[in-house]
């Protein structure tokens, strides 16, 4: 109860302006809570100044108001590289304005969302991750020297750590919350901008990290060279591994079309979406395949390169999504992973897939619904889509656009 109090009081505070009479009467029973002795009392009003100070900051109101500014792969490709480092101290002070300023939008958000929403412990909690991210990055030094900028590389590699499970928690705590509201697409755009805005600021921070690295046939981040066939491989092969450590076997991937394709891109997004994709494919494959689980159809991927964009198309014969699932599985949170492991026949081979936690970069969200959609928001973040064909009785066809980024036309920001 104490906590229940507490989380109350802290929502309270930072929704307090804009929910009025029935906010405040939900603080005076709050408060009316630690009233019962004039010291508890004193210790509820030092409490809620320092909880009202920590939401309610004039610096993450004047930086939510700044416009973000936003680069395209191709300026952060020819930013240049200076022998005496100084691109990387260029990058640095970009970063030490632009950060603070994408954090606080992300503040403003969260502070928007529906109350029941908002006042989830979770959602609460990352909510706080983000105030304090906001202060570590506006309140770090002007950034002159070498010296000064190794230690921001070191709360960089700090801040990236600790919000590396910000996608489990949205997932988490959004769902358990999202049941008593209405506003389905309040939640969606929420989620989606969370979602994208998140990727690209990690997207930088990375980036800034690896221009201190040498590395073949990268610049920071993007691939000058990339293959798209190789980043294929690299997660077939993980998804077949987890894929045999739950069911006991993998259908086998095919790649073909233009396999020996090679452009400048940046592989992180695709480390996210083409596991999922793949975990998707094989699931179904082996979930339709039950009596004959040693014996089941390849999975086929194919490539196709062009000036405009590259398309990966991801081919399976699992059976398909029903007529009546089609419009909700790009849904949050939308997911049959819990109907599916009734099935007997699945017994000791699978397990529950919620339980399939993968090591590495991608995200362990299988059985939460959380792969189509974030895969999707993030093939639209970088000027691209996400399209399901499922031919009912067969197997699903899931074509990948993505817009080349030394193309004509601007290819995305990030
Ligand atoms: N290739 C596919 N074949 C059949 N059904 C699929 C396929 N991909 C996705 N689905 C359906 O869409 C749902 C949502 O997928 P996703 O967002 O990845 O969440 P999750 O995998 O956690 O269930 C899945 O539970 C499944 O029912
Ligand atoms: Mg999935």
């Amino acid at each position: 109860c104490e906590g229940t109090a507490a989380v109350m009081l802290k929502f309270v505070v930072v929704h307090m302006g804009r929910l009025g009479p029935v906010v405040r009467g939900t603080r005076c029973l709050v408060r009316f809570r630690s009233t019962s002795a004039t010291e508890n009392h004193e210790l509820a009003r030092e409490r809620s100044k320092t909880v009202t100070s920590f939401y309610n900051q004039s610096a993450i109101d004047i930086a939510s108001e700044k416009p973000s500014v936003r680069l395209t792969p191709t300026m952060m490709l020819y930013a240049g590289k200076s022998p005496d480092g100084s691109h990387i101290l260029k990058s640095a002070r970009y970063l030490h304005k632009e950060l603070p300023v994408r954090i606080a939008h992300r503040i403003k958000a969260f502070r928007g969302l529906p109350f029941i929403i908002g006042c989830n412990p979770t959602i609460l909690r990352l909510h706080e991750l983000y105030i304090r991210a906001f202060h570590k990055l506006s309140e770090f030094p002007l950034i002159n020297d070498h010296e000064t900028e190794a230690k921001y590389c070191q709360l960089l590699r700090r801040l990236l750590d600790d919000h590396k499970d910000v996608v489990t928690l949205l997932a988490e705590g959004v769902r358990e919350s999202r049941k008593h509201i209405q506003e389905e697409a309040v939640v969606r755009q929420f989620l989606d901008k969370t979602l994208t805005s998140r990727l690209g600021i990690r997207m930088l921070a990375t980036h800034h990290l690896a221009l201190h690295e040498d590395k073949a046939d990268f610049v920071g981040i993007i691939c000058t060279r990339m293959s798209p066939k190789k980043v294929i491989e690299k997660w077939v092969d993980f998804a077949r591994r987890l894929c045999e450590h739950k069911y006991g076997s993998a259908p086998r991937v095919r790649i073909n079309g233009h396999v020996a394709a090679r452009f400048p891109y940046i592989p992180m997004p695709l480390d996210y979406i083409l596991p999922e994709l793949l975990k998707n494919a094989m699931r179904a494959t082996i979930e339709s395949h039950l009596d004959t689980p040693f014996n089941v159809p390849d999975i086929v991927v194919t490539i196709a390169n062009n000036s405009v964009d590259i398309i990966i198309r991801i081919s399976d014969r699992g059976g398909g999504i029903p007529h009546e699932m089609m419009e909700k599985v790009t849904d949050y949170h939308f997911t049959t992973a819990e109907s599916s492991t009734q099935d007997p026949r699945l017994g000791d081979l699978m397990g529950n897939m919620v339980d399939m936690v993968n090591s590495g970069q991608s995200s362990p969200m299988h059985g939460f619904g959380f792969g189509l959609p974030t895969s999707r928001a993030y093939a639209e973040y970088l000027g691209g889509s996400l399209s399901l064909q499922s031919l009912q009785g067969i197997g699903t066809d899931v074509y990948l656009r993505l817009r080349h980024i030394d193309g004509k036309e601007e290819s995305f920001r990030i």
